[in-house]
């Protein structure tokens, strides 16, 4: 394990430090984010985001939410913590020429004025932090009276099919290898379910709250390469969990997943996983 996977491991609830994201921002950017554009305009459109709006999108990555909110012609700010993922989204919106810029901040203490944003957003990024309940405030803080905040979660881990073929795969190489503690339940499911996430979002300050549960990410891969990539790349913690086996061992657990690819899309064309989402929003 190295230094920062191992500072990662005991920064206490799996909370992976800034610069464990600035490792897989790359990663993040290349086969995680582009992926999920489909799933961040249906949420944009559940929040009601119109062309002209000013958005403002928290723990944004290298812009899963943001390029598909600038495509729909809002003005983008664009918030995260990590400098090099904030590097990638600035160089995405260049090669697009889109209105949006980054800029590189924490969530829990947003350097931004009261009553600004007419949607305010978080994919898979508050989800995950620690003091949930401050970020969920700040990003209200923030939104206009009568604006709308949206946040973007998973929902079940048991339903989560990437999840499952990356932690199954392993166990098939090395039958010892362990998924993530259970006794430890991982900080990004703390709002998988959606009464969790409805109330929230309420206690935050919010009013006529909805959490949609009929979306799913789809995750399409074509290679065990490709899905071992998307899992390494989504998140510091399969990294971590994956950090002691030998090169032997993962290029083994590659082959195992590229079985179970070419098993799920029978052979022919992209196998699709999916993982179930919590789509909530609500009014200032
Ligand atoms: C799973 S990624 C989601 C990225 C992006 N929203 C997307 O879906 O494409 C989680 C993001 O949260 C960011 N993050 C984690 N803790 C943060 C914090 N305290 N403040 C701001 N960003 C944070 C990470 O740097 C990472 O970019």
């Amino acid at each position: 394990m190295t230094d920062l996977q191992q500072d990662t491991a005991q920064h206490g609830e799996h909370t992976a430090p800034v610069e464990a994201w600035d490792a897989i921002a790359a990663l993040y950017d290349q086969h995680v984010a582009p992926g999920e554009s489909e799933v961040a305009t249906a949420g944009l459109r559940l929040a009601g985001l119109q062309a002209g709006d000013t958005f403002l999108d928290v723990a944004a990555g290298p812009g899963g939410l943001s390029l598909p909110a600038a495509r729909l012609g809002a003005k983008v700010l664009a918030t995260d913590w990590s400098p090099k993922m904030i590097e990638h989204l600035n160089a995405r919106v260049a090669a697009e020429g889109l209105d949006a810029e980054g800029r590189v901040m924490d969530c829990h203490a947003l350097d931004l004025p009261n009553d600004t944003y007419d949607v305010t957003g978080s994919l898979f990024g508050v989800m995950l932090v620690p003091d949930q309940a401050q970020a969920l405030r700040e990003m209200v803080r923030v939104t206009k009276p009568g604006g709308h905040v949206l946040v973007m979660a998973y929902g079940s881990p048991s339903e989560f099919e990437a999840l499952h073929a990356f932690i199954a795969a392993a166990q098939a190489v090395v039958p010892e290898f362990e998924g993530p503690a259970e006794d430890e339940p991982l900080l990004e499911f703390q709002v998988a379910d959606p009464d969790v996430l409805r109330q929230r979002l309420i206690d935050a300050g919010l009013r006529d709250v909805t959490v949609d549960t009929n979306h799913h990410e789809r995750i399409t891969v074509r290679t065990g390469q490709q899905l071992w990539d998307w899992t390494i790349g989504s998140n510091p913690i399969p990294g971590i969990l994956v950090a002691d086996l030998t090169d032997r061992q993962r290029a083994d657990i590659i082959q195992v997943l590229d079985g179970m690819v070419r098993e799920r899309s029978g052979g022919d064309g992209p196998a699709v996983l999916t993982a179930p989402l919590n789509i909530g929003v609500g009014t200032k």
